[in-house]
């Protein structure tokens, strides 16, 4: 895992971003895996920016989503269909259809969540994965106790992500989703490059546990310490509790640039 603290969300976009450009330089036909949440909004502007500027193109790019609240309707803003559409489909030059997520309004859900599974194999697989992580130590929606090996299924939102997920619907925790259709931690540690970004105080023990804690369904991020290429991508606040933050500072001051993250 190589951990890099960065002093501004800016500079974690920017970071994350040149990740995509070169994977989408080197292999047009690449596909993305897209988080939701506020985290990586700041990346999708910077990728609408680069694309603005013909730095990155998507036209041939395929894209998996990680994740969807079960039962929003299909015109609700919330549904996270709606807003990767608003935030990438619409912004950049993805192909129609090349953009998918799980059908949080299936009528049968399991047969759903397989032939998500099936649909992210059958475009043999993502390349590089967004991630954020939730308070609890989630990735997409694995919550604690989450299987480490676990497929696309439906899961049950803790009430701390409810809690946290309520500012997004009103400030009302009533009105978020108890149930979500989620990638598992197996299909997400398939995903060859990881790049995981963490803003603000709220994510410091999350974090802790994810990059120097012991490996447990308890902190479900911290499955990623058995990933051969995981980027996670901090600011100060998330990295403050982090106990070997400044060799992670020093090593990354260090970097070589042709060695790319
Ligand atoms: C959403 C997702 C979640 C979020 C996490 C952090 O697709 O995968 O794991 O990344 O809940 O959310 P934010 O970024 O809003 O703090």
């Amino acid at each position: 895992m190589e951990v890099v603290i960065l002093p501004t969300q800016a500079a974690i976009a920017s970071a994350a971003a040149d990740c995509i450009e070169a994977l989408v330089g080197t292999t047009p036909t690449a596909v993305l895996g897209l988080a939701t949440g506020s985290s990586p909004l700041e990346l999708y502007n910077e990728l609408a920016e680069r694309f603005r500027a013909g730095r990155v193109k998507f036209a041939q790019a395929r894209a998996f989503m990680l994740d969807e609240y079960v039962g929003l309707s299909a015109s609700h803003p919330e549904r996270y269909r709606n807003v990767i559409e608003r935030e990438v489909g619409a912004r950049l030059d993805f192909a129609p259809g090349a953009i998918q997520g799980p059908n949080g309004l299936a009528d049968d859900l399991p047969a759903a969540c397989r032939a998500y599974e099936q649909a992210i194999k059958d475009a043999g697989g993502v390349d590089l994965q967004i991630l954020g992580i939730g308070s609890d130590g989630h990735i997409a929606f694995n919550e604690p106790g989450s299987s480490l090996a676990s497929r696309t299924r439906i899961k049950t939102l803790t009430p701390q992500t409810i809690a946290d997920n309520a500012r997004f619907f009103g400030g009302d925790p009533a009105q978020v989703p108890r149930h979500v259709l989620t990638q598992g931690l197996g299909t997400i540690m398939e995903a060859h490059h990881l790049v995981l970004m963490a803003l603000g105080r709220g994510k410091a023990e999350a974090v802790h546990h994810m990059v120097e804690g012991g490996v447990s369904a308890m902190w479900p991020a911290s499955i990623l310490q058995f990933h051969p290429h995981a980027t996670v991508l901090l600011d100060d606040a998330a990295a403050a509790r982090l106990q070997l933050a400044p060799y992670y500072r020093h090593a990354y001051a260090g970097k070589p640039a042709w060695q790319g993250l």
